[in-house]
């Protein structure tokens, strides 16, 4: 199958958010409302994937941590964003438009701007049954740091916490030494 000719491009909140909105489940319509806050304070950046005049995915990065985001102050996303720290907190492709390489795209995308952001490191997490994302980041360099349970999963629902480098100085692992296993 031939790649479609996504553009990747920033968010544009008023005429994004219906396209997402068609796709996404309630609780990352409501997530991307909540990050448009730190979008507009420069705490955060959202880039979408356009195919015929559509947002047809999107992926969300933090660079700096906020009170105002829902996160734990403890084992949550909050540890993920220290000084040179940027974090993936979701990146979504519609059903339909899967496996042609517009996650690839985004990806992409999403680490070169966090670079240019001046992020050495970006980090997310997934679920331990995702395993379709899962590929995809280990092909893109990202790596498997450890499994846990995160708070914002139920108990027996372990994540995986992934990093990939993006400044040459590596992923330290010292801040997830202490974590919980999954
Ligand atoms: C994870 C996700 C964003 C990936 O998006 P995607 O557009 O399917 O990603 P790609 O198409 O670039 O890559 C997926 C697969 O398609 C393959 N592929 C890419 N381009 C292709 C093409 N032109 N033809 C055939 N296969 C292709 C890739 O090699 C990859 O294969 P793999 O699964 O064996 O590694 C998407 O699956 C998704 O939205 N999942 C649900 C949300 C989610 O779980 N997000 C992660 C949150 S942690």
């Amino acid at each position: 199958m031939s790649c479609p000719d996504a553009a990747i491009r920033p968010l544009d909140p008023d005429r994004d958010l219906p396209a997402l909105s068609a796709f996404l489940i309630d609780k990352d319509v409501s997530r991307l409302n909540l990050c448009l806050k730190a979008v507009a304070d420069g705490h955060a950046f959202i880039l979408v994937a356009e195919l015929n005049d559509q947002a047809v995915g999107l992926g969300i990065v933090h660079t700096a941590p906020r009170h105002d985001q829902g996160w734990t102050p403890t084992w949550g996303t909050w540890e993920f964003l220290q000084a040179g720290d940027a974090y993936l907190e979701n990146i979504e492709v519609k059903n339909t438009l899967r496996n042609q390489g517009i996650g690839t795209r985004l990806l992409n995308a999403l680490e070169t701007e966090a670079r240019n952001r001046g992020k050495d490191r970006i980090w997310t997490h997934t679920g331990e049954h995702n395993t379709g994302a899962q590929r995809v980041y280990e092909r893109h360099g990202w790596q498997h740091k450890q499994t846990l349970q995160v708070p914002w999963q139920p108990p027996g629902r372990p994540s995986r916490v992934y990093c990939k480098d993006l400044g040459g100085i590596g992923c330290a692992s010292s801040r997830i030494s202490e974590w919980p296993a999954g």
